[in-house]
C-alpha cells in the first residue's frame, strides 16, 4: 500500500505526447487552457498557472506589498515553503496558533498578533480541510491586510458553498506530484481582482507585459520592466499534464471523500484515537487523513508492521532555525504537534484496504 499516490491519467500522456510532438514547450496555448478549465471545473477566480506553489506564495507576497520589516501571520502547522515565502520577501514570518481540533490556524490567534507592523494573513488548510474564512477575513479587513490562503493542499475544498480559491484576495494551490491534482510540479495563484490577475501573469516572467507589448521588426518585444520579475511562469508541458489530469479530478475527489467518511464511520470509537472536528458548512479535499493518536511512535510501528504507511506529513516548522526556533507560545500546535499522523488516503485504494487499515487499528497498538 502507497502513502500517496500520483496520479497521470491516459488523457494527460496523449495530451503530453501531442504537445511533446508540437516542440512547443514553453509557456502557451496549454497554460491558458489549464487556467480557462481550472475556472471552468472548479471556480476559482483568475488561475495565474506558476511552476510551484511555493512560486504563488511569493508573487502573492509581492503583490500584496510585503517587504523587508513587515510581519506575516501564519500557523506552524504548515510545510517549510509557507514561512520561506515571507523570508524571501525580508519581511517576519509571527506564528499564530491552531484549533487542535483541526490542525488550522485560530482567528483568535491572528487577532492577538497583529501590531502595526503586519502586512498579510497566511491561512493553510491543513490536509485539505478550510479554514475559518469568514473571521479571517474580518480580521483582514479591519486591519487592512491582504489574506493570502495557502491551498497547497486544499484544490476542490468549498467554504459556505464557494470553492476555495475564489473567497480571498490570493490563493495559492500547488500541483506538485504528490498532491491529488498533478502537473509534475506546478502551482496557481488565484487573485480575486483582475488587476492582482494581471500583475501576476507579467510577474511571473521577468515583468513583461506580454498582452501590451508587441514582437518590433528587430525581433523582440518593445517593453519596459518597471517592478522585479520572477521566472516562474509555467511551461505547456505541465499544463498538457494538468489538463489531463483535470479531467476525472471530480471523480477522484468523490472517491477521496467516500474513504474519508468510511474512515470517520469506523474509527469514530476506537480509544486513544481523536477523529479532527469536522464542521458541516465546508467540505474536505482530503489530501491527508489526519487522526490524532496517543503514543503515535507505537502506532506507526503497529500500522508499519501490516505493512500500512503512515507519516506526519509535516511538523510545526518554527523549530527550523531560519525562523527563530521553538516558539512556546502556542499550546494548541504543541498539542496537535504531539499526536498527529496521517493515514493512506488516495483514489486507488479499494474496500478491502481501507477495512484492513480500520481493523489493524481497531486491533490497538
Ligand atoms: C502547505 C504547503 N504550502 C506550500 C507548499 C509548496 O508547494 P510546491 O511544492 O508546489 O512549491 C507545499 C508543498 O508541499 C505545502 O504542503
Amino acid at each position: 500500500m502507497d502513502f500517496f499516490h500520483t496520479h497521470v491519467s491516459l488523457r494527460a500522456i496523449e495530451l503530453a505526447t501531442e504537445t511533446l510532438k508540437s516542440t512547443f514547450l514553453s509557456e502557451g496555448k496549454r497554460v491558458k487552457e489549464f487556467e480557462a478549465a481550472l475556472t471552468k471545473q472548479l471556480g476559482v477566480r483568475n488561475p495565474v498557472a506558476l511552476n510551484s506553489g511555493t512560486s504563488a506564495l511569493h508573487l502573492a507576497l509581492v503583490l500584496a506589498g510585503v517587504g523587508p520589516g513587515d510581519e506575516v501571520i501564519l500557523p506552524a502547522q504548515t510545510y517549510v515553503a509557507t514561512g520561506l515565502a515571507v523570508l524571501m520577501q525580508r519581511a517576519t514570518p509571527v506564528f499564530a496558533d491552531i484549533d487542535p481540533e483541526t490542525g488550522n490556524i485560530l482567528p483568535s490567534s491572528i487577532a492577538e498578533k497583529i501590531t502595526p507592523r503586519t502586512k498579510a494573513i497566511m491561512p493553510v488548510h491543513w490536509g485539505g480541510y478550510p479554514c475559518n474564512m469568514d473571521e479571517i477575513n474580518a480580521i483582514a479587513a479591519e486591519h487592512g491586510l491582504a489574506v493570502i490562503e495557502d491551498a497547497a493542499h486544499a484544490l476542490g475544498a468549498t467554504y459556505k458553498g464557494k470553492p476555495i480559491g475564489a473567497i480571498s484576495r490570493f490563493t495559492a494551490f500547488s500541483f506538485q506530484a504528490i498532491k491529488h491534482l498533478t502537473t509534475g510540479d506546478g502551482g496557481a495563484l488565484c487573485c480575486l481582482e483582475e488587476n492582482d490577475a494581471g500583475q501576476a501573469r507579467a510577474r511571473r516572467w521577468f515583468g513583461i507585459d506580454r498582452v501590451r507589448s508587441e514582437p518590433c521588426i528587430l525581433g523582440e518585444r518593445v517593453y519596459d520592466i518597471s517592478d522585479i520579475g520572477y521566472k516562474y511562469h509555467m511551461n505547456d508541458l505541465a499544463a498538457a499534464v494538468g489538463l489531463g489530469n483535470l479531467e476525472d479530478f471530480p471523480q477522484r475527489l468523490e472517491r477521496r471523500r467516500q474513504i474519508g467518511v468510511r474512515y470517520r464511520e469506523r474509527l469514530v470509537d476506537v480509544p486513544g484515537l481523536q477523529l479532527l472536528r469536522l464542521d458541516s458548512d465546508r467540505t474536505h479535499a482530503y489530501w491527508l487523513f489526519t487522526v490524532l493518536v496517543e503514543r503515535r511512535e507505537d502506532f506507526i510501528r503497529k500500522l508499519a508492521s501490516h505493512g500500512i504507511p503512515t507519516s506526519v506529513v509535516h511538523l510545526r516548522i518554527d523549530h527550523n532555525s531560519v525562523f527563530g526556533g521553538l516558539r512556546n507560545d502556542l499550546p494548541g500546535q504543541a498539542a496537535f504537534n504531539e499526536s498527529q499522523v496521517s493515514m493512506p488516503i488516495h483514489e486507488t485504494l479499494g474496500i478491502a484496504e481501507i477495512e484492513s487499515v480500520v481493523g489493524a487499528i481497531r486491533a490497538g497498538w
